[in-house]
């Protein structure tokens, strides 16, 4: 038997005051905590190895984050020079002192937890095995489930912990991270991604110093605005690289306020926490209850960024994306193109067009509800889902039927979570908006937040959706938006209980899109939020494709696209052919550029078609036609980046087959310096070297490479023979190689 002494309570009576000593009598205690023999538990991937090991004295420690090591039970006794070592997840109290994955306050007021390895299982299913670890502080009844699942063939553990108060009292819970890791290297390199409105996904990258780097939300319901949940480090290294050194990149799979930490502790080595923001949410956990944390994904590469970018990518298209890895249909939104002003010609003239153009779906984006307020601006009507029949007096069904017999799917755009504070909604149901009593209501784009931390506004919003599926048989797509965050946060229906408030909202929008997804497994539903601002793998569990960005500016989608793809795979990422000027950025950009940049995602176009001349539309039908005979590389294909458009005057990318028989790449121009230097030369990645593709240019008569139409082996095409001419800022060029 091992035996723990606890000096602290013998020091406490030290600096407390007199009366206080008389009162209460500390004594020098023991406890006993069972010895077990020590051992590892090895959670693998077929290129990555997660190793925790168990300690004599039942603490759980992490070992080893990288390659697979044949015999991982050497790592059982290893001496790391730092006692224990990394606590797997360490909780605040006992000889802790770094960041704490959970931090608990018990009902007598004490801070300590100290957790002790109990038991551990293993189950496997597919291609998934799970690894869940009990730990139990050693004082109170508090137990910590820690689960791990581990995605043999894509690279990917997922890990979670689940507390349990298995006490008589409530406890709080004043920190709870999903997961922590620690990394030991010389350097790490943290890539992260900022942003706001019209410039989601701007790429950070810093080295990791002494101190806590810190990405948070704390907007509620817009996770993404101001920081993605997700980042990348390289280890060992100062400098960025697509293609070599280790990388360890992570995601949290949760849509509202989360906080990312990077403590680099006075070793040197650096500790990963990622889970739900503790901002306000002293979660209050009863006895006998369990919190379960979000999920956060992570991945280990060799291959530098792109390797583990392809690592998450091959995980979301099979298990992260609702439907992930299916061609979705090519669309026209009528936002940009019409606004809030259409009638029912308006929209069956754009169906026309869109269905003369080669695209699959029509969009009725925002302006088509509201009877009493009917919805001319963004200033009135959120909440009162009913058809404007001055509008569209012959109804959707009208509208649906019209776009079928053109061979089109219909879509429409809801913003469910949200009430102007001119609709009938707001005069019936003041107690559903986010309020905080004697405090000003702030608006946002003239709305304010429904509490969907109360079942009865859940139940509402879940109606809104239902309602509006029925609204014509075959409703194909819905584009759920979310256009604010929250202010002056507070649930009239948690009353006194304002800490749940925040993960309940999230709870509370994941148990709507459940029972959505009971009801309508197939259709589809597009993630939008004032364009990306959430976008993260929680709600892309229930979503099939997300709003990249309202700004769909060329040049502006070459930076946001590129960070997206870090972590987000492109079968998901919407991407649409926009009028010019831009109306977001003013920047003109030729309408090939825009195309082969929406290209690179699920295309779609958003714009008045009645403005394009004759030659454009030839040129649309064209690029539409072009992308359906490439685009299932775009849905399924393995990415490899070839030049960044952070570091490059070129952007360049392409998509890979499986079995690397076809690809797809793309390069544009976006700073032309001189036609001296001839050809951009290219080295093109993921191909068989030694098979031959036939290189085809799209959606051009004479092409900018002069070894178009020819084939040539992929080392050759690898190793720098490569090299298309764009000449001019803004020049772009897709090619498509197939294996003969
Ligand atoms: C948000 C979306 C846009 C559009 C408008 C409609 O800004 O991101 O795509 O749907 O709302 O109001």
């Amino acid at each position: 038997m091992k035996h723990i002494t606890i000096l602290a309570a013998a020091l406490l009576v030290a600096v407390m005051p007199a009366e206080a000593r008389k009162a209460k009598k500390f004594t020098h205690q023991t406890v006993e905590i069972p010895a077990v023999e020590p051992q590892s538990i090895v959670i693998e991937t077929a290129g990555s190895q997660l190793v925790l090991a168990v300690t004599t004295d039942r603490n759980l420690v992490l070992r080893h984050y990288g390659a697979p090591v044949k015999d991982a039970g050497q790592f059982t006794h290893m001496d790391t020079g730092r006692g224990n070592g990394a606590q797997a997840y360490p909780a605040a109290g006992g000889t802790f002192l770094g960041q704490a994955a959970l931090h608990v306050k018990y009902a007598d007021g004490n801070h300590n937890t100290e957790l002790r390895y109990l038991s551990h299982s293993v189950k496997a299913s597919g291609g998934v095995k799970t690894t869940e670890i009990v730990l139990k502080d050693y004082v109170t009844d508090l137990q910590v489930k820690l689960v791990y699942d581990a995605y043999r063939k894509e690279n990917v553990i997922c890990s979670h912990s689940e507390i349990v108060n298995g006490g008589k009292k409530a406890v709080e819970l004043l920190e709870v991270a999903s997961s922590s890791l620690t990394l030991e290297a010389d350097k790490y390199l943290l890539t992260h991604f900022h942003g706001g409105w019209a410039y989601e996904m701007q790429t950070a990258r810093e080295l990791l110093d002494f101190g806590t780097k810190v990405i948070e939300s704390r907007r509620g319901t817009q996770t993404t605005q101001t920081e993605n949940p997700s980042f990348l480090v390289s280890l060992n290294t100062g400098e960025f690289s697509e293609t070599s050194g280790e990388v360890v990149a992570g995601a949290l799979a949760w849509s509202g306020n989360f906080r990312l930490s990077f403590e680099k502790d006075e070793t040197g080595l650096v500790n990963v926490l990622g889970g739900i923001s503790p901002f306000a949410s002293a979660y209050p956990l009863k006895a006998g209850e369990t919190f379960v944390t979000p999920e956060m994904i992570w991945t280990w590469s060799a291959d530098g960024a792109g390797g583990a970018s392809r690592n998450l990518h091959r995980w979301a298209r099979q298990y992260g994306i609702y439907g992930g890895g299916t061609v979705n249909p090519t669309l026209l939104n009528s936002w940009e193109g019409a606004y809030f002003t259409f009638t029912t010609p308006t929209l069956t003239g754009m169906i026309d067009d869109a269905a003369a153009m080669g695209l699959e779906m029509f969009v009725l984006d925002d302006g088509w509800f509201g009877t009493k307020y009917p919805r001319n601006s963004d200033k009135s009507s959120l909440g009162d889902w009913d058809l404007c029949t001055d509008k569209i007096p012959e109804g959707i069904d009208y509208l649906a039927s019209y776009a079928h017999g053109k061979g089109l799917k219909l879509g429409i755009w809801i913003e469910p979570e949200m009430v102007s504070r001119v609709s009938e909604l707001a005069e019936k149901h003041p107690e559903w908006v986010v309020q905080s009593p004697g405090r000003a209501l702030y608006e946002a784009r003239w709305q304010w937040v429904l509490d969907l931390a109360n079942p009865e506004v859940q139940d509402f919003v879940f109606g809104i959706f239902d309602k509006t599926m029925q609204l014509a048989p075959g409703i194909d797509y819905i584009k759920w938006d979310c256009n604010r965050p929250v202010y002056s946060f507070g649930s009239p229906y948690l009353g006194t209980e304002q800490d749940r408030f925040f993960v309940e909202y999230v709870q509370g929008l994941y148990s709507v899109m459940r029972r959505i997804r009971e009801k309508y497994p197939d259709v589809l539903v597009q993630c939008c939020s004032s364009g990306g601002s959430r976008l993260d793998y929680g709600a892309m569990r229930w979503c099939n494709e997300f709003w990249t960005s309202d700004n769909t500016d060329a040049i502006s989608r070459s930076r946001i696209q590129y960070a997206t793809s870090m972590i987000y795979p492109a079968c998901a990422m919407a991407s649409h052919v926009s009028a010019v000027p831009n109306h977001q950025s003013g920047n003109v950009t030729p309408l090939k550029m825009r195309f082969d940049m929406a290209a690179a995602g699920r295309l779609g176009m958003e714009l008045q078609p009645k403005n394009l001349t004759a030659e454009e539309r030839a040129l649309a039908y064209r690029c539409i036609k072009s992308y359906k005979g490439f685009r299932d590389l775009v849905f399924t294909g393995d990415l490899y980046r070839i030049s960044s458009p952070l570091d490059s005057d070129y952007y360049a990318f392409m998509y890979v087959s499986e079995d690397k028989s076809r690809a797809v790449m793309f390069e544009f121009c976006l700073r032309y310096q001189n036609r001296a230097t001839g050809g951009h030369l290219l080295r093109l990645a993921g191909l068989d070297p030694s098979r031959k593709y036939l290189v085809t240019e799209q959606n051009v008569d004479t092409s900018c490479w002069w070894g178009n139409g020819q084939s040539f082996t992929g080392d050759f095409l690898m190793s720098g023979g490569f090299n298309p001419v764009l000449n001019g800022s803004n020049a772009s060029a897709i090619f498509v190689l197939a294996a003969r």
